[in-house]
């Protein structure tokens, strides 16, 4: 992988501003800091204690979307779904937010498409998952199913929301193929590339920095070679007693705490 033709995709950092601050330090030694190749896939805030400092990191990417949390602080969401916890971290974070922050984060798009010059190939970034309900895709089916909702000619559609890293894909012959996280640590493994086919359309679930759930409590991120066409997955440690700690300064709820630990 070439850093230059790299972007550097992110999501549900989710004010947790230890886990964004060591996500990028790793890139800082790659030599891919720039922040305008970078792209948040949505829910900035929500959960975590710091979303100020994460508001204001984020404000600096290329693309930052429009997640499921950020529709919360507008009130746009059906109650009985909800977790309860989560919203009482909304009301946290509308306190601690300036007007100027909360106008921007619920001003920001659920979406945007890429075409790359140099390939031709186009690229989607989305929160939720297309077409299918409630935005996962968790198995072969689910993976049919999104695709109809993704238009032929996006090659690539990275996703977030379920805080799961996740791959899934569909063959010139259109068999759909799905990756869990474990799978792709045992085919792939992390911080490896994976050349991408150029006949195959993917989903690429890039994980999560600050509240990752798949059994693996480190954060989570892909890195997107535009020229090679390969993506490759970054996970690492973080210091998530400290997250912690500035969780319960901020009187956050305390299952929230244990999820973090968990990375469940
Ligand atoms: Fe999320």
């Amino acid at each position: 992988m070439d850093k230059k033709s790299c972007l550097v995709i992110m999501s549900d950092i989710h004010s947790n501003i230890v886990a964004l601050n060591r996500a990028l330090e790793y890139l800082k030694v790659q030599g891919m800091e720039n922040p305008r190749k970078m792209v948040c896939l949505g829910d900035v805030i929500g959960y975590g204690p710091k979303p100020k400092e994460c508001v204001d990191i984020a404000r600096t990417f290329g693309v930052c979307l429009s997640g499921n949390h950020e529709s919360y602080l507008q009130g746009d969401f059906d109650k009985r779904r909800v977790n309860p916890k989560a919203l009482e971290v909304i009301e946290y974070t509308k306190k601690v937010l300036g007007e100027d922050d909360l106008n921007w984060l619920t001003g920001l798009p659920p979406n945007q498409t890429i075409t790359i010059p140099k390939t031709g190939n186009t690229i989607a970034f989305t929160h939720y998952a297309p077409g299918v309900s409630d935005g996962y895709v968790e198995s072969k089916d689910d993976t049919l199913t999104a695709f109809g909702g993704i238009s032929e000619n996006v090659s690539v559609t990275f996703t977030g929301h379920t805080h799961k890293p996740a791959m899934a894909a569909v063959d010139a012959k259109g068999h759909p193929h799905y990756y869990t996280a474990d799978d792709l640590k045992k085919y792939f493994g992390w911080d490896k590339p994976i050349l991408l086919e150029p006949d195959q359309r993917y989903i690429v679930n890039v994980g999560s920095i600050g509240q990752p759930r798949d059994g693996d409590e480190r954060l989570s991120l892909v890195m997107y070679d535009m020229a090679e066409h390969s993506i490759r997955w970054f996970r690492t440690d973080y210091n998530i007693e400290k997250t912690v700690e500035q969780m319960e300064e901020a009187k956050l709820p305390e299952s929230l705490r244990e999820r973090l630990l968990q990375g469940l």
